[in-house]
């Protein structure tokens, strides 16, 4: 055993060694990486500078609303933004400051708060604060330091959709009780449909100034992936065929550059696996389906108990059984393992969610002049779906 692996390890070593690495810098196709050139937003670009730079002469600067699908360049845009603005006023000795939060990686309001309080040097303790205390410390700093801030609520969407916009609320007023310094606020959704859950006056506050980023076209990715690949490869290390086909296949749904960059890096990773000497289309398409299948065990591992077992029915059901099939396997699965199964109503929203998922599919079919019933079919192979879920320890002892 031990010997095996020994020359399995001493293949890949010397794999490694003998053939020369396709990258020249592999940092540059990390997801938070901000490239020094943004092509194609110059428009954006110069929008938020000039919203932004009323902070240079010490005048108060709007409160700006940012919007556009996922991967078209909105929190590389506004950090490369602020970041150019603070050079520019630690420079002239301003007293600008910037805090950046994404409210879904944060994940509650007190967190996001602390990422404020962070930015400007207080320390706040993981728990034990109220939020209007951590709020009010952060207005004492702000006040007695005399600071410009502006804070970056980036995926702002999370918040308003969980909390509510209480939080934002409190944000925005705080400029009517700092007397020395104050507080701008730079949103960013993804989703526009958000506005619908502030209140008026949260709104029009938000968004005195609105700008939108639409999604690039194919040949705008391919430029953008030109640019990076030169960065992140060895000349020749990857061809124009590959780098057209991952603009191409991102392009196809939205323009989104994430998406892309992301089939540029996986595809490099398969073709080094290989030993391949450059990137080629065949290792794109390996690389779309990596992906797609880690994008499925993701989704497959974070489903809540329910609708495991809701899918494993579907699944060992195999091709189009009505509603009813499906609930009684359901069911009778929960009853021989002791588990209080849900409502038909309950399981007929999570099966709406599988369907969301692209883990089954939910069919119409004619039964002539009976009218019609819906048949449900998994989308995922049953092999497939017993690996994962015998990772989770209930799942694992159903299974
Ligand atoms: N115009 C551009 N030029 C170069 N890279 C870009 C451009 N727009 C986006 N990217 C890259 O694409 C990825 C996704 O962009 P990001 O700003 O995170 O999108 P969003 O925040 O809108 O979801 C990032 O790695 C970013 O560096
Ligand atoms: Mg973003």
């Amino acid at each position: 055993m031990n010997n095996e692996r020994k020359d399995l390890l001493d293949e890949i070593f010397d794999k490694a060694l003998s053939g020369r690495s396709l990258y020249k810098n592999h940092d540059v196709l990390r997801s938070d990486y901000i490239p020094s050139k943004l092509p194609f937003r110059e428009k954006q670009i110069v929008a938020i500078g000039e919203a932004l730079s009323p902070l240079l002469h010490g005048s108060k600067c709007s409160n700006l609303l940012i919007y556009g699908k996922t991967g078209t360049g909105k929190t590389a845009v506004v950090k490369y933004v602020l970041m150019r603005l603070e050079e520019k006023a630690s420079d002239q000795g301003l007293k600008v400051r910037f805090a950046y939060s994404n409210t879904r990686i944060a994940g509650t309001e007190y967190r996001i708060l602390a990422d404020v309080a962070h930015s400007i040097g207080l320390s706040i303790p993981f728990t034990g604060l109220s939020i209007g205390e951590v709020l009010n410390r952060i207005k004492i700093a702000i006040n007695s330091s005399e600071l410009r801030m502006v804070f970056v609520m980036d995926e702002i969407d999370f918040l308003v959709k969980n909390y509510g916009d209480d939080l934002l609320y409190e944000l925005i007023r705080v400029n009517e009780q700092l007397p020395h310094g104050y507080l701008s606020i730079i949103g960013i959704s993804n989703d526009l449909k958000f506005k619908e859950f502030l209140d008026p006056r949260v709104l029009s506050s938000l968004s005195e100034e609105e700008i939108v980023f639409l999604p690039y076209t194919a040949d705008e990715l391919r430029v953008i992936l030109y640019e990076r690949a030169k960065m992140a490869f060895f000349e020749d290390a990857i061809t124009e065929a590959a780098i057209n086909l991952c603009a191409a296949l991102a392009g196809s749904e939205h323009g989104d550059a994430r998406r892309a960059l992301d089939l540029l890096r996986v595809s490099g990773e398969v073709a080094e696996r290989e030993g391949a000497k450059r990137v080629e289309e065949k290792h794109v398409r390996i690389a779309v389906q990596k992906i797609e299948q880690d994008r499925m065990v993701e989704a497959l591992r974070s489903l809540p108990l329910h609708a495991k077992i809701l899918l494993w029915s579907i699944v060992s059901l195999g091709e189009a059984n009505s509603t009813g099939e499906v609930y009684d396997r359901y069911s009778g699965i929960c009853r021989k393992n002791g588990i209080e199964s849900l409502t038909q109503r309950r399981v007929t929203m999570l099966l709406s969610e599988l369907d969301l998922l692209g883990l089954i599919a939910t069919n119409l079919i004619s039964k002539g002049r009976y009218g019609r019933t819906k048949k449900i079919s998994p989308l995922v192979q049953l092999q497939f779906v017993k690996d994962v879920f015998s990772e989770d320890p209930v799942m694992g002892s159903i299974l």
